[in-house]
């Protein structure tokens, strides 16, 4: 750049020099030079800008790098281009840990000077000395080894879906919850987060109590597995499984297991074991019974997550939308959002709404969901669906982007997955600013029992919706300016209402879409998509002229130029309009003081000008581009208009 401008410069030095005499020459050279220096000023200027908005760092991508990509490719490269190959080491891994369990057992028969009629007892197949490579994991300990192994950790509480430690490996290595996976080959199936290429092999340690009180324990260890998460955007730490099988048919289901890295260490940790044949509410179903309800999974809060307006209008529009229970991790939560959390975990929200049917309009805003009883002709009360919610502790102790993907999120995923598995029937994976919304019918429950009717549900483990960005940039809905409109200042902070404008290309299936499984078909789930499923199963693509995910956010490369691409207007959120706006409202009021939330915003009295042109990046929601007369798309459905009037 520089260099190029220099030459130029002597280029024109040179010429003025030869017409030294004409005066008009001079200045004509003059006012040309001043234009080049000026345009090579706007050129490198422009370039800074440039590099600036490449390197803005997107929340969701940590390096420069992927949103080098996204930027460039976003319609071809999807969000996980580097995580397929990871996979290929798998079988690798398996080898490698039956190599290094067979040294390690071989080391401890040496040592211990085992008769091979105890390896036949204990149910390990005698292994020729000179092929310990046969040994395979999730075979049990020698009883002679196990009963010198150190005892049950007295000191240590047994705990589910919390942090703790793998002691004595080189590398970061920690477990969050251990569930029984009974359903291909039964199976100890831990939650975990450790090193994503060549993890630290570690064993099982399972123990069965010995007498009423659980307090004392034996235990049968086995060789486990750790199957690392396929998404892990390359970084060092990873999500991952430890699979420990329960071979032997007598083999009972543990109460608990330890996680060691070191058979001859003592625990750092104890899992309880998350059993369902074992809890009180599954004594007397069955396991193809399945509530027809719907949970949904958030991954980890954080940077102090405080958004409470967002945080209503996120339970209760998905609980309009048939939604009964939520499971959120915590990692940080904003004083606000975490009063609000607190009190619909306590189930102290009231579940009641006297709503004045004359404030519904009638178009598309049924009453569909919950028990309705009439008060008399203008009052009605609805029951809404009760809420429950589970948080859990996320104190994960890696570097989020840095070590590990977002607060190591497909760990808290997949705990999700199995957490809800065999409660709820359908588990939706979404973040805080994301909606799975049907366009023709009221709840996803309507949705998904028409998908059923219409194709062959039997294989399907999942639904998948295309992602729709609805820019915060792009301008307000008009209707938010509209003063007749009922509880217009609530309304107005709720962005599903207020902001109804999209992109008018929605992303292909698989990048950055999300779906809904039936848990139980799932083996483990991705942020995008099903990574793995049972066998015959498989994920549906749902038409997106039947639901989208309508995704709230600001333009994904920074600044504000998304907003120039094509965009439609879409309404289809506004069916909720006054059952939302009654419920966020109600909370609003009444956890208004105990939460000390902010007042509500003041309305916006009139529309921002629109310039059909010009566009300053910066500032949002401000001189934002009149897309309203570009091209609807084409299988976009006629969305009715709501008249408040
Ligand atoms: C359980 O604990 C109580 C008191 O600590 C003791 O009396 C009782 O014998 C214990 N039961 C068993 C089965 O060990
Ligand atoms: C094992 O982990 C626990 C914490 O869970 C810790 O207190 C203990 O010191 C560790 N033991 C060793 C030998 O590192
Ligand atoms: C399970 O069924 C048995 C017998 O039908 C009954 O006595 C028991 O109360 C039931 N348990 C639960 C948790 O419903
Ligand atoms: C989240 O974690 C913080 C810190 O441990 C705790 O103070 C807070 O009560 C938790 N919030 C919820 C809703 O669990
Ligand atoms: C809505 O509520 C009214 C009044 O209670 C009732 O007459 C009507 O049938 C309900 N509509 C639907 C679709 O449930
Ligand atoms: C219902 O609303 C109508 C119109 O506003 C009003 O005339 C009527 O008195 C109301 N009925 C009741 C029972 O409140
Ligand atoms: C769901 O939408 C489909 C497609 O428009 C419609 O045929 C079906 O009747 C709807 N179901 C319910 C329960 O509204
Ligand atoms: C957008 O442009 C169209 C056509 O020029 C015009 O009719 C419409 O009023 C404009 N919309 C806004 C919000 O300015």
């Amino acid at each position: 750049m520089y260099s190029n401008e220099s030459t130029k410069k002597s280029k024109h030095s040179g010429s003025s020099k030869k017409r030294s005499k004409k005066n008009t020459w001079g200045s004509r050279e003059r006012t040309s030079m001043s234009f080049l220096i000026v345009i090579a000023f706007f050129a490198i200027f422009g370039i800074i800008i440039l590099t600036e908005v490449l390197m803005i760092d997107d929340r969701n991508s940590v390096q420069v790098r992927h949103v080098n990509v996204n930027n460039r490719f976003s319609e071809s490269v999807p969000d996980y281009e580097d995580v397929k190959e990871d996979y290929a080491d798998d079988s690798s891994i398996f080898i490698r840990e039956n190599r290094f369990a067979a040294s390690a057992i071989s080391s401890l028969f040496k040592k211990r000077k085992l008769d091979p009629q105890d390896k036949l007892m204990s149910g390990i197949p005698v292994v020729p000395d000179n092929d310990p490579n046969s040994l395979s994991w999730g075979q049990m300990l020698p009883s002679k080894i196990e009963s010198n192994l150190p005892p049950y950790p007295p000191n240590i509480k047994a705990k589910d879906g919390h942090w703790q430690v793998v002691n004595g490996t080189r590398f970061k290595f920690f477990v969050f919850s251990a569930y029984y996976d009974r359903r291909d080959g039964r199976m100890l199936r831990i939650i975990g987060a450790t090193k994503t290429r060549s993890p630290e092999k570690v064993w099982c340690r399972m123990w069965y109590p010995l007498d009423g009180n659980n307090t004392k324990f034996r235990s049968i260890s086995v060789m486990a597995r750790v199957k690392v998460i396929r998404e892990n955007w390359n970084l060092k730490y990873s999500a991952c499984f430890i699979l420990c099988p329960l071979r032997l048919s007598y083999l009972d289901v543990p109460y608990s297991v330890s996680v060691v890295s070191k058979l001859r260490m003592p625990p750092g940790n104890i899992l309880l074991l998350r059993n369902t044949d074992s809890d009180q509410d599954f004594t007397n179903r069955s396991y193809a019974d399945i509530p027809n309800k719907i949970a949904v999974c958030v991954k980890p809060l954080h940077f102090n997550y405080d958004q409470a307006y967002y945080m209503l209008e996120f339970l209760e529009l998905n609980n309009l939308l048939g939604v009964t229970h939520f499971t959120f991790y915590n990692h940080t939560i904003g004083p606000k959002a975490n009063c609000i959390l607190q009190h619909y975990m306590e189930g102290k929200i009231p579940q009641t709404f006297l709503v004045n049917s004359l404030l519904r309009p009638n178009s598309g805003d049924k009453n569909s969901t919950g028990d309705l009883t009439s008060h008399n002709d203008n009052l009605t009360t609805i029951r809404s669906p009760k809420i429950t919610v589970e948080i859990l502790p996320w104190n994960l102790k890696m570097k989020s982007q840095k070590e590990i993907r977002t607060e190591g999120l497909f760990s808290s995923l997949n705990d999700c997955l199995y957490r809800n598995m065999y409660r709820y029937s359908h588990v939706a994976l979404v973040d805080l600013d994301e909606f799975i919304i049907p366009r023709h019918n009221d709840t996803i429950s309507d949705l998904l029992d028409w998908l059923s009717k219409r194709v062959n549900n039997k294989n399907t483990g999942a639904y998948s919706f295309q992602n729709a960005f609805f820019y915060l940039q792009f301008a307000n809905d008009e209707s938010i300016f509209d003063k007749r409109i009922p509880n217009s200042q609530l309304r107005a902070t709720l962005v599903t209402q207020k902001k109804t404008r999209r992109r008018q290309k929605l992303h292909p299936q698989k990048q950055r879409s999300k779906y809904i499984c039936k848990p139980e078909a799932v083996i483990e789930a991705g942020n995008h998509f099903v990574w793995e499923f049972r066998p015959s199963m498989g994920s549906l693509n749902v038409p997106s002229n039947s639901a989208i995910l309508h995704h709230y956010r600001v333009c994904e490369f920074g600044g504000s130029d998304c907003i120039k691409s094509p965009s439609v207007e879409d309404k289809t959120a506004h069916k909720y309009s006054s059952r939302l706006v009654e419920r966020v409202g109600s909370v609003y009021e009444y956890l208004k003081d105990t939460c000390k939330l902010p007042n509500l915003p003041l309305t916006p009295t009139k529309a921002p000008p629109t310039r059909s042109k010009s566009l300053r990046i910066g500032k949002l929601g401000k001189n934002v581009v009149n897309t309203t007369t570009n091209n609807l798309e084409k299988n976009d459905v006629k969305i009715k208009k709501l008249s408040f009037s």
